[in-house]
């Protein structure tokens, strides 16, 4: 059987045919040293192997890549903002409201809910004079199948959340309100126009698609991932081309950590033990990082390092500074392929055992493989037949 190898040893020229991305991977080196075609010969590989691999693309890069499904958000793939938790709608509009306003929101995002899957209505739901047991037992019904909304009604869902009983002795509570609160809803009256303002911004609608467009067919992203999460799809190799975040630079890393946290809870919600390896990659992965530690925590692209092994979900990133990741991110990849790298710090905080001289002289295309505790063994990347 001749085995399509991505990687031969350096010193023996034999291929590298014992798996070694069935751990994090991290694909290091400056610019110009061969990343990307590292990542490119590895999903050959595991095309090669039948193994399933979803490539999360902002460059497009990868959509040169033969025998895979190609999926490109914008044109005919979207992401259904409908699905967004009050978190997740926050992080891709890049607001944080205040503690008060997000429980507002979380109860709106309901409330749109039951107008939609169990009330059948349209618009707002409207809450004064709205019996209050009646509300509870639609909220009871609410459930997975009933999980998307009407995001553009939101802001006038959340003016809908402020109301109150009569202060006088025409007082219901048995009703959800009988009247405005105008003092709360004047004081969150700015938070409630930035918030409309984003929901129409063109970046909005681009990427979750609110504004319907007759006789163009999109899918929806994360219906795209589920399939080809569980086997379902005909293809093992997914490209999501996400080449339109560019526009978006303030947005792209939201969306790329949302994708990721759709991948892994996916996994984490199917609870039947045994899941098929699914391979991730990400290119240039420290553009899309948060620099704070609390958000770190949050990050899609964290949690799926963390997480990620046990459901079998496995992630290769390449950056060209792996001292633009965070630390506790670093040590989270079991196996690094270290290109040509000029900077002593750098190197040394991925394989501080490498000697300098030996990864500033590799020519594009060589590289170190060091997984932890075995030693560096020096490789050649094989560049993919086709390409
Ligand atoms: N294994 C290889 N065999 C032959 N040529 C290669 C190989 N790897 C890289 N190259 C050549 O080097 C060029 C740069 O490679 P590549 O784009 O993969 O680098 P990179 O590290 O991803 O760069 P950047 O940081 O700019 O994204 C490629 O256009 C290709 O011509
Ligand atoms: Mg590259």
């Amino acid at each position: 059987m001749s085995l399509q190898a991505a990687l031969k040893d350096a010193r023996s020229g034999k291929k590298i045919t014992e798996p070694f991305f069935n751990q994090h991977l991290l694909i290091v080196g400056q610019t110009g040293s061969g990343k990307t075609t590292s990542a490119l010969s590895i999903l050959d590989q595991l095309q090669h192997e039948n193994q399933t691999a979803i490539v999360l693309d902002p460059t497009g890069e990868y959509a040169q890549l033969p025998n895979a499904v190609t999926y490109k958000l914008g044109e005919n793939a979207y992401l259904e903002a409908g699905k967004l938790s009050e978190v997740a709608l926050q992080e891709v509009m890049g607001i944080k409201l205040p503690l008060a306003m997000e429980r507002q929101l979380a109860r709106a995002i309901n409330s749109l809910k039951v107008q939609r899957n169990i009330a059948h209505g349209h618009g707002p739901l409207k809450k004064i004079n709205y019996p209050a047991d009646r509300y509870q037992r639609l909220l009871e019904q609410l459930s997975d199948w009933a999980s998307e909304y009407q995001v553009t009604d939101l802001p006038q869902q959340l003016v809908e959340e402020m109301v109150v009983p009569f202060d006088n002795e025409h007082a219901d509570y048995c009703l959800l309100g009988q009247q405005y609160d105008r003092q709360g809803i004047n004081r969150q009256w700015g938070l409630l126009t930035d918030f409309r303002e984003r929901l129409a911004s063109q970046a909005f609608r681009e990427l979750f698609d609110t504004v319907a467009h007759p006789g163009t067919s999109k899918t929806e992203l994360g219906f795209v991932l589920k399939m080809f999460l569980n086997q379902r799809a005909s293809h093992r190799t997914l490209v999501v081309d996400l080449s339109i975040l560019k526009r978006y630079e303030q947005q792209q890393g939201a969306i790329i950590s949302y994708l990721l946290k759709l991948i892994l809870n996916d996994r984490l919600a199917t609870n039947n033990g045994t899941f098929m390896p699914v391979k991730l990659v990400l290119d240039e992965a420290h553009r899309y990082l948060p620099t704070g530690d609390a958000q770190l925590a949050k990050n899609g692209i964290f949690q799926v390092l963390r997480e990620g092994r046990k459901v079998n979900l496995q992630m290769a990133l390449t950056t060209q500074s792996p001292l633009d990741l965070p630390a506790r991110l670093r040590s989270q990849f079991g196996i690094s392929l270290i290109h040509r790298l000029l900077d002593q710090d750098e190197l040394a905080s991925v394989a501080p055992d490498l000697a300098f001289e030996d990864v500033a002289k590799l020519e594009t295309g060589q590289a170190f493989l060091k997984q932890r505790s075995i030693p560096a063994k020096k490789v050649l990347v094989q560049a993919p037949q086709w390409w």
